[in-house]
């Protein structure tokens, strides 16, 4: 999808960023600026600052900020292009999102056409349930299931009748059209002509955060050998990037900073019903990366609670890859038994389930122990050897396809180094051995850098391109004078590299931007707080001046230093130009004043 010219700051300028945070946070006056409690962490004094002026927020504790676009990113979970139509559609503006070809399945229906067919269904549906005799048989299924009214109600549960054309009629009525039945997949096509796909189930909605029906899964009321049946992949829909409940749980999963991630549906109902809110579901497959994406934005602690430690142990590997490569913080449970979360709450309760999440293990701890019950949990040598080499290829090919860095890289080896109980310095050899093509690659590639590593893991390269962006935020008037030294191929950091390509953009020829605008053109969140923190940083224009100075003659020197790869200095000349703390990293140099 590509955005017609200007729709972002006109899409800015109609929503005042002061009425969208209050959507969602308590604000009070504080000078010129509104002040709350900041949503995107468990904040207990108010941080997070929202500046009417500029139009943007920012807060001091965790450090999020942006522009308005960004917070509904960040706050209801939608992509950058989703956050613009939503505030568009707020304000009653018009986008036309021309699509590109390549994007996807190429498709003449529109999703917000099938949007529309689902939020239809749905009540259509849900009128079927409530209506006294239709709905009997499912509303007795329902409650053997111990399915209380208000979870019928919250979840949205309906009932598709057995009948071939129940819910075709109705459509044909309010002459929805075929292809458009067709595309949602409420109708198939047989010999016959069109029919109903769902028929005699109980039928779950499938909300996403920002309470769009993406599709269905229903659940058959009699001996169907398919026990569920889902929409089918669609523009709108597609089950390796969405979860069940998620519009529920959101809330829950935001204060309590952790998601819950089970396997059914029933599940997800059962824990909400008892109190566990923060519970949602994959539908039918195992964890993906876009489950971890889509979480992540909500929190980065997650506990998959499996079926059996059969089923875990398979989908274990898939949740320690998501895991390295996503950098969250996953650890796995399962069900004592065989049961599934929903008996277990039935016969244990809530508070027993809680438990059940609080003694999940590291995903990481759990691979290794069932690999090693695996090869037999022997001393012979060549088990060990083979469970180990298994992990730590595993660990690899998450790194080498990942975001992770040469910190967190650091962190996961003395993990690793704890479990396997060897030396780090084998490990890091090891995975050295494995992933040193892609290493290089992944150094520039890291579109993710997280600030709070600049800030730490600085090496002097990325400190002064993170200071002459920080320089000319505060004095947009450096700008010439520095563009003059520097140049978007002398940045290596991403998210600054993408900061001095914007500022690029915006000053040449011009002294001025405002930050929001400036905002507007970002749209990867940590690039948006990098920008935020940068600046106001209230320094006068001489202090400007002089660090954009320095920043930029340690810069030159950095890129002349670069040239000569790392591996050919000495460890003599690494420690010159690496921190003064610690030991030399090779791939991480460390502060040097400027
Ligand atoms: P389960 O069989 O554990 O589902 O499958 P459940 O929700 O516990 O079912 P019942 O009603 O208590 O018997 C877990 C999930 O796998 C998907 C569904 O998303 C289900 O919730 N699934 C299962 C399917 O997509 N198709 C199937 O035939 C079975
Ligand atoms: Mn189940």
């Amino acid at each position: 999808m590509k955005l017609e010219h200007g729709i972002i700051s006109r899409v800015q300028q109609a929503n005042d960023i002061v009425d969208i945070v209050s959507e969602h946070v308590n604000l009070a006056r504080k000078g010129k600026e509104m002040v709350g409690l900041c949503p995107f962490h468990d904040d207990h004094k108010p941080s997070m600052y929202v500046n009417p002026d500029k139009q943007i927020f920012k807060c001091f504790a965790c450090g999020a900020g942006g522009d308005v676009i960004k917070f509904v990113q960040m706050r209801e979970g939608l992509s950058f292009m989703r956050s613009v139509e939503r505030l568009a559609r707020r304000a009653g503006i018009n986008v036309n999102f021309s699509k590109q070809a390549s994007n996807g399945p190429r498709s003449d229906v529109d999703s917000a056409d099938i949007e529309k067919v689902n939020r239809w269904a749905m009540k259509f549906w849900q009128q079927n349930l409530q209506n006294e005799s239709v709905g009997a048989r499912c509303r007795e299924y329902i409650q053997h299931r111990k399915i209380n009214e208000k979870s019928i109600v919250e979840f949205g549960l309906g009932f598709a009748q057995d009948r071939w054309d129940d819910f075709l009629s109705a459509a044909r009525q309010k002459q929805i059209s075929e292809k458009l039945l067709l595309a949602a997949g409420m109708v198939v096509k047989g010999d016959g002509g069109l029919y109903d796909k769902f028929r005699n189930r109980l039928m779950f909605p499938i909300i996403d955060a920002s309470s769009r029906v993406l599709g269905f899964g229903g659940r058959t009321l009699g001996e169907d050998p398919a026990k569920y049946m889902n929409s089918p992949t669609s523009v709108l829909f597609d089950k390796s990037n969405c979860v069940y409940g998620l519009d529920k749980a959101r809330h829950e999963i935001v204060s309590s900073g952790r998601a819950v991630v089970v396997e059914g549906y029933t599940d997800v109902i059962m824990a909400h019903q008892n109190e566990c809110k923060n519970v949602v579901a994959t539908l039918g497959t195992s964890l993906t990366a876009g489950h971890g994406k889509l979480l992540r934005r909500f929190a980065k602690d997650m506990v998959l609670i499996f079926d059996s430690d059969i089923a875990g142990a398979a989908a274990a590997e898939r949740a320690l890859e998501i895991c390295l490569a996503e950098m969250i913080d996953i650890r796995v449970a399962s069900v004592p038994k065989g049961k599934d979360p929903c008996d277990f709450i039935l016969s244990a309760g809530g508070e027993a389930f809680v438990e059940l999440i609080g003694n999940a293990v590291d995903v990481m701890e759990y691979r290794w122990a069932r690999l090693s019950e695996k090869f037999g949990n022997s001393d012979n040598l060549t088990d060990r050897r083979r469970a180990m080499e298994e992990f730590l290829r595993t660990v690899s090919t998450a790194l080498k396809g990942g975001k992770v860095d040469a910190i967190m890289q650091g962190l996961i080896i003395n993990r690793l180094a704890r479990i396997l109980q060897i030396q780090p310095e084998d490990i890091r050899k090891e995975i050295e051995r494995r992933s040193r093509p892609i290493e290089r690659a992944a150094a520039n590639t890291i579109e993710n850098v997280k600030i709070s590593k600049i800030d730490t893991g600085i090496g002097f390269g990325a400190k002064a391109q993170e200071e002459i962006i920080e320089a000319v935020l505060n004095e947009p008037r450096l700008f010439e004078s520095a563009a003059k030294r520097v140049g978007a191929n002398d940045f290596d950091i991403p998210v600054l590299k993408e900061s001095w390509q914007l500022l690029e953009q915006r000053l040449t020829g011009n002294n001025e931007f405002s930050l929001a605008e400036l905002l507007g053109q970002v749209e990867s969140q940590e690039t948006a707080r990098l920008i935020v923190k940068l600046s106001d940083n209230g320094q006068d224009v001489e202090t400007l001046r002089k660090r954009l100075a320095g920043a930029v003659n340690a810069l030159a020197e950095y890129n002349i230093k670069k040239e000569q790869t790392p591996d050919d200095l000495s460890d003599e000349e690494l420690r010159k130009i690496t921190s003064v703390k610690g030991k030399p990293d090779r791939r991480n140099p460390g502060l040097m004043p400027i």
